[in-house]
């Protein structure tokens, strides 16, 4: 057990389950303004951009002002509310955050007092330190205070929407800008959770954008047993189903990969167990290989392995994420060290890290060309 100056599991425990409460507010108990200054306390030891003291905070108390927040919130997230009725029973991913949202939408002047983070300045994109960045962590230390407390809250945005209005009812002056509003309650019961989040492996990237390790490494280098990889992404407009059928062709990447050649089934079925058969090649290289698909979900993942599934020489992975609007077509690859060409490369050279990442540049570079083609054909076709 090393010596740490916290209890690191609880607070890994607020840390962890300091969730956006909306139906377990309960909206009968009240809150007294002492634990809202007491949360402030701790939010303004937060940093700010020159350690310039410009955050102010607005506590809205009064119930015809409350009410008149809970008419703007209304108006502007009226659109959560027909969301919310369309995807009821639906099960569609979003079906929860959506009727939550919509509660909020509809009782948000309930809550005993809305918290308002303002800050002094205006966003001017001149990339200053300052305005947002000088609030964000304030406001979220704000509600970890309130969870600690037995109060819960939401991060809400709505209200920006009409700054002018909320200006003008609340007596905010020119130069300031409001960044949440919490509506602040005791929450009913405090057993929330942690959620799943996509781990840190597939989204950190080491020394260069889009190169991952697949596990910690211990000195921090770069290792064929910590499984590195690469990640190409691209952002398509077009629902997951349009883009599943180009995802799940296996033909389609070699259109635009120098590397690939060609490829073709070697089994009738598609699912997890299948195997197809790619040809590839690399300068003088020229090499065949069985291609094993390890993950099969129909418009969400398609992931393969080469050689061997169980110690694959690569596992090359597409993952199309829902992003409400469009989708988010996601291309990794973790390398092995079955892998026929990239190890015994690195392995013949003294400086085996160097011919990693410039295969990882390579690769990468193919994945891109990859992706913005499937991106070009997706919406080609629909256009
Ligand atoms: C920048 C930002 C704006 C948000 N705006 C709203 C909002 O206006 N209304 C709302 O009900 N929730 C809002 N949320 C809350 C998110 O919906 C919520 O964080 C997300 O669903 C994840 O839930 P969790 O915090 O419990 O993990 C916002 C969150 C962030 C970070």
């Amino acid at each position: 057990m090393t010596d740490t100056p916290f209890d690191v599991a609880e607070i890994d425990r607020l840390l962890t389950t300091t969730r956006t409460v909306r139906k377990r507010l309960d909206f009968d108990r009240d809150v007294c303004d002492q634990i809202i200054f007491d949360c402030i306390d701790i939010a303004e030891q937060a940093p700010s951009g020159g350690n310039d003291a410009s955050r102010r905070w607005i506590v809205i108390r009064d119930e015809a002002t409350k009410q008149k927040c809970g008419e703007i919130y209304r108006r502007n997230g009226d659109f959560m509310i027909n969301v919310a009725d369309r995807l009821e029973g639906s099960g569609h991913g979003k079906e929860h955050v959506f009727s939550s949202s919509a509660y909020l939408v509809e009782n948000f002047a309930k809550a005993p007092a809305l918290v308002i983070a303002a800050i002094w300045g205006e966003h001017d994109n001149s990339g200053r330190p300052g305005l947002f960045d000088s609030v964000i962590q304030s406001a979220w230390s704000f509600n970890l205070a309130l969870r600690a407390r037995g109060l819960g809250s939401a991060w809400t945005t709505l209200l920006n929407a009409s700054v002018d209005e909320l200006a003008e009812l609340l007596g905010i002056p020119p130069g300031v800008t409001t960044i949440v509003t919490f509506p602040v309650a005791y929450t009913k019961g405090t057993d929330f959770k942690p959620v799943a989040r996509r781990p840190a492996e597939q989204i950190t990237y080491f020394d260069r954008w889009g190169y991952t390790r697949a596990r910690a490494s211990e000195d921090g280098g770069a290792h064929f047993e910590d499984g590195p990889g690469v990640v190409a992404e691209v952002d398509i407009e077009a629902p997951p189903k349009a883009v599943w059928p180009i995802v799940s062709d296996i033909r389609f990447p070699a259109g635009a990969n120098t590397e690939l050649q060609g490829a073709e089934w070697k089994s009738d079925e598609r699912g997890v167990g299948a195997v197809f058969v790619g040809h590839n090649k690399l300068g003088d290289n020229e090499w065949s290989v069985d291609n094993h698909i390890t993950a099969f979900e129909e418009g969400r993942v398609f992931e393969w392995s080469t050689v061997d599934p169980t110690n694959p020489g690569a596992r090359w992975r597409f993952e199309i994420m829902d992003q409400g609007v469009g989708s988010r077509l996601r291309f990794s690859v973790e390398i092995g060290t079955a892998n026929n060409l990239t190890y015994p490369m690195a392995m013949a050279s003294d400086d085996p890290v160097a011919v990693l990442n410039g295969r990882r540049k390579g690769i990468k570079a193919n994945m891109q060309k990859t992706l913005d083609a499937m991106k070009a054909a997706v919406e080609g076709a629909r256009a």
